[in-house]
């Protein structure tokens, strides 16, 4: 969590020492938090499949919504990814993990935030959202406008899996426009998450809408089609695409680091 009073830059130094490889910005690593992985033994095993595909790192990830998951506020989320870290520092495994959250986005959610805190990627501005309300009612934006005008950065995170509605792409460019990022799952490049998440997330490729691309990691048996995605986007977008979205866009985002 980041208090943000003027304009905020990124804090560099917990990138500094990141290798060159994948950074999967939206993830459900830490155990039993959430609907991700359910025990640590999980979180263990999804990290080691993590890392044979070519990730470095994570960005925790839970779910923060307070009528599902009320316990789930920022200090909780770096508590629990300390502890993860700790694990597997004692298991020898070199794995960087960042906390932050994915903030659903409903009506009152300001409210909360003033309350608990805005949870934040890794230090930086940044602030992961999700939105499963089709109809594009006037407070989304209000809550996009209060970030912005309070120097967080929003994310959206994969809107080709939003309910299909005939405003949605036309509401999508009015957020990238008032400066709201979009994050992509790769799973939606398999047809796993519906037709109209297949198109949509093409699109926006296509039209070069997305600043990131991630796995939004779940438990470990998850990771099969996750990957798949991810090779389906490699085989029609090409594999420069896919690493700018996935290994150089974190890097300069997130971590403010020039490469
Ligand atoms: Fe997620």
């Amino acid at each position: 969590m980041v208090e943000i009073s003027e304009h905020a830059e990124p804090d560099h130094s917990s990138g500094n020492q990141l290798p060159l490889g994948l950074i999967d910005i939206h993830s459900h690593l830490i155990p039993a938090i959430d609907d991700g992985c359910i025990d640590v033994t999980e979180s263990v095993e999804a990290i080691q499949l993590l890392i044979r595909a070519g990730y470095v790192g994570s960005i925790c990830t839970p779910h923060i919504w307070p009528q599902q998951f009320p316990r789930n506020t920022a200090p909780r989320i770096e508590e629990l990814t300390r502890e993860l870290d700790s694990r597997l520092d004692a298991d020898g495994i070199t794995y960087q993990l960042w906390s932050g959250g994915e903030v659903r986005l409903y009506e009152g959610i300001v409210d909360w935030l003033k309350v608990n805190g805005v949870p934040t990627l890794a230090c930086s501005p940044c602030v992961l959202t999700d939105l499963w309300d089709g109809g594009w009612n006037r407070w989304v934006i209000e809550v996009f406008e209060w970030l912005l005008a309070n120097h967080y950065q929003p994310i959206l995170a994969h809107p080709e899996r939003m309910p299909p509605s005939r405003g949605t792409w036309r509401m999508l460019q009015d957020v990238v426009q008032m400066g709201v990022w979009l994050q992509g799952n790769f799973r939606s490049f398999t047809g796993e998450e519906g037709y109209n998440a297949g198109q949509l997330v093409r699109q926006l490729v296509f039209e070069q809408q997305f600043k990131f691309m991630a796995l939004d990691t779940h438990r470990p048996g998850s990771l099969v089609g996750r990957f798949d995605g991810m090779q389906l986007m490699v085989e029609e977008c090409g594999q420069a695409v896919v690493d700018e979205l996935t290994m150089y866009a974190p890097r300069r985002h997130i971590f403010g680091m020039s490469q």
